[in-house]
């Protein structure tokens, strides 16, 4: 059992900005920490919300015919309604016009104008409206485009409010050597560091109330109000009770995690850490920075058009599918690609295929051969592939826990469909029904309490992930949809005998896509070029097993125009193999070649003649080239992949 405590933060996301599946990613990832850290015994906070001043607000309030507040309160509704159909369980929602928020920005802004960590000055800057900063001209991209967005800046002098962030550089680049957990993954932390090769400038953190009014006020100068980012970062202590609730701030304070996208790596990274050295506030443990996703290969934006709507994909696959999926197919730190194929694949592969199969086979089983009622195993009755099942179960549930600390989730939920195509494996070899017929009761009883006790186990690893569909399972196995703390995860047999299994239905119905349908979103998609059903996962792929080899010997097949026979070298043991390359390819031309070959194909008899393998080689209407390394001499033997 755990007791740290752990505090997980999202952006506070842009109020007037419509939830697309980036958003819906950190919060569920934040969410399924949260949820795991829970199980795990340790007191939790999550914090979540949105970011409501600035110039994007107060324009569509103007278009609106609204006051921006007024203009904030409708459309806040769209993350609010989004986080709670999609099951998130955030402890608290912070909104920075509220006055928990403003009051206590306003009291730091005060103090570091006391202490003199902020001051007045002449400002010419390059300003993107957009993303709301203010670029020096040597940040622009063509001198005058926003190195963020690429779109023109606008060139501004006025006065205004600095802080005084460039005095704090050498410190902030000690604490991040020092801290290597400060900034994650590591890739991350060299893209601060590289940053912070520059001199570091002071922040312009005001603006004049004539250009943007819907700000909070600076409590010393009327006439300004305080920059979106310097009032948004400080969300992270202000919904904790800084300011206002010293115990409740102690208790959670450092964070665990800002998770954050890598676009704003800089706003906290720098600004953030900085701000809050000169308020005298600690660090906060880790900032980790997870990639994007993108749309086939491209960047969502609202100007292509191809944002994805969370909801839309949780209404027609199921809100558990989606969560799922985001965790599963995105590694944390890397970019991932979304596409409804690649979505559909993974469903049918792991939810339907895999998982949904699993429960429906066993509570059947149950059903069929015990009357409904989970069996009593007998010790007797054990044998290897109990042992085995058990051990791969139980490794998936001690690794999740790194997996988990780690941020290595999808690694932990890759284990845990490892054990769950283990106990598919485990139903054929020990074929329950075979055990039925034959009166073998012992068995028979010890096979589907293990069966059965690896759903309890599954179920409740991935109950943070889909804690809808874990429930079902539960259920289905006659459990109480409470008490799956992890602790009873990690011991075997915890699942009493006697329990009734009821039939759910179908937990994760197959999704059936029309060529028509694959094809016509595959070219929406652009870079998944093939139909739906003919996408494989890499164990698919990794089952082949290719292999560079040399080519000895070449001769014509007789009577057959097409075919040569080769004599081939792979890794030091001879072989004979059959291609239809003799159109393309005379005898001499292909000797001393380096190929590649299928190893691993069932041997055949061609012409009478026995084959072992399959050579690669691409075609081309009329034209066959052969598939070789790419190079000079090349060992062969050695495998490709
Ligand atoms: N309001 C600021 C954050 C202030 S935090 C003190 C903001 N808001 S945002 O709504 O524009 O973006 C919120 C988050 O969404 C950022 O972490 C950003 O990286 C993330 N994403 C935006 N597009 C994304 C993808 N395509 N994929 C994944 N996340 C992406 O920035």
């Amino acid at each position: 059992m755990g007791q740290d405590t752990f505090y997980v933060t999202t952006p506070i996301y842009y109020v007037n900005d419509k939830p697309h599946i980036g958003h819906a990613y950190t919060t569920i990832l934040a969410d399924v920490l949260s949820r795991y850290h829970r199980l795990l015994g340790d007191p939790t906070f999550f914090l979540t919300g949105t970011d409501e001043h600035g110039q994007k607000v107060q324009k569509a309030a103007v278009a609106n015919k609204m006051t921006p507040q007024e203009q904030c309160d409708t459309t806040v509704t769209r993350f609010q309604e989004l986080w709670k159909k999609l099951e998130i369980t955030h402890d608290d929602f912070i909104r920075t016009t509220e006055d928990r928020h403003k009051n206590v920005v306003r009291t730091i802004l005060q103090d570091l104008y006391d202490r003199g960590e902020v001051y007045k000055a002449e400002y010419s800057g390059h300003y993107c409206t957009p993303c709301e900063r203010f670029f020096s001209k040597k940040d622009l991209v063509d001198e005058k485009l926003c190195p963020d967005c690429k779109r023109p800046t606008d060139e501004i002098i006025e006065s205004n409010y600095f802080f005084k962030m460039g005095k704090y550089q050498s410190w902030l680049i000690d604490h991040i050597q020092s801290h290597p957990e400060f900034i994650q993954p590591d890739f991350r932390r060299n893209e601060t560091l590289g940053f912070l090769r520059k001199p570091l400038e002071d922040l312009c953190i005001s603006r004049p109330k004539k250009r943007l009014a819907w700000g909070i006020e600076l409590p010393f100068d009327k006439e300004y109000v305080c920059y979106v980012w310097f009032d948004a970062l400080i969300n992270y202590i202000t919904g904790i009770g800084y300011g206002q609730d010293a115990a409740k701030f102690a208790k959670w304070w450092p964070a665990s995690y800002h998770l954050i996208g890598k676009d704003i790596l800089t706003t906290h990274t720098v600004y953030w850490p900085t701000m809050l050295k000169a308020m005298g506030i600690e660090q906060p443990k880790t900032i980790y920075a997870h990639g994007w996703w993108l749309i086939g290969s491209d960047k969502m934006s609202k100007s292509t058009g191809n944002a994805v709507n969370p909801i839309d994909v949780a209404e027609k696959y199921g809100v558990d599918a989606f969560r799922y999926f985001l965790m599963s197919e995105m590694s944390l730190g890397n970019d991932a690609s979304f596409s409804e194929e690649i979505f559909i694949t993974r469903y049918n592969s792991n939810l339907a295929n895999d998982l949904g199969n699993l429960l429906s086979r066993v509570v059947k089983m149950i059903a069929k051969e015990a009357g409904g009622i989970i069996p009593a195993p007998v010790e007797s009755a054990q044998t290897e592939y109990e042992k085995e099942l058990r051990e791969t179960v139980l490794s998936a549930v001690f690794e999740m826990e790194p997996a988990i600390t780690g941020m290595k989730l999808d690694r932990g939920l890759e284990q845990i469909m490892n054990a769950i195509r283990a106990a598919n494996r485990y139903m054929e070899q020990t074929a329950p029904w075979k055990l039925a017929k034959e009166k073998n009761t012992d068995r028979l009883s010890t096979v589907l309490y293990t069966a059965a006790e690896s759903l309890r186990i599954i179920s409740g690893l991935l109950y943070p992930v889909m804690p809808g569909k874990m429930c079902e399972i539960r259920k289905a196995i006659g459990l109480p949809e409470t008490g799956m703390e992890i602790f009873e995860l990690k011991t075997w047999g915890k699942l009493s005998p006697g329990l009734k299994v009821s039939d759910i239905g179908s937990l994760f119905p197959r999704i059936e896509v029309s060529k028509d349908d694959a094809s016509k979103s595959a070219k929406s998609a652009e870079t998944v070029a093939v139909a739906a059903e003919d996408i494989i996962v890499i164990d698919d792929f990794s089952r082949i097993k290719l292999k560079t080899a040399k080519v000895l010997e070449a001769e014509k097949v007789e009577g057959a125009d097409k075919l040569l026979r080769l004599q081939i070298d792979v890794g030091g043991q001879k072989r004979q193999l059959v291609a239809g390359i003799a159109l393309f390819y005379k005898p001499e031309e292909v000797v001393g070649r380096t190929i590649i070959i299928v190893a691993n194909l069932k041997p055949a008899k061609i012409r009478g003649i026995e084959s072992c393998g399959m050579l690669l080689a691409a075609k081309d209407g009329k034209t066959l080239k052969l598939i070789t390394v790419d190079g000079g001499e090349f060992p062969s033997g050695a495998s490709v992949g």
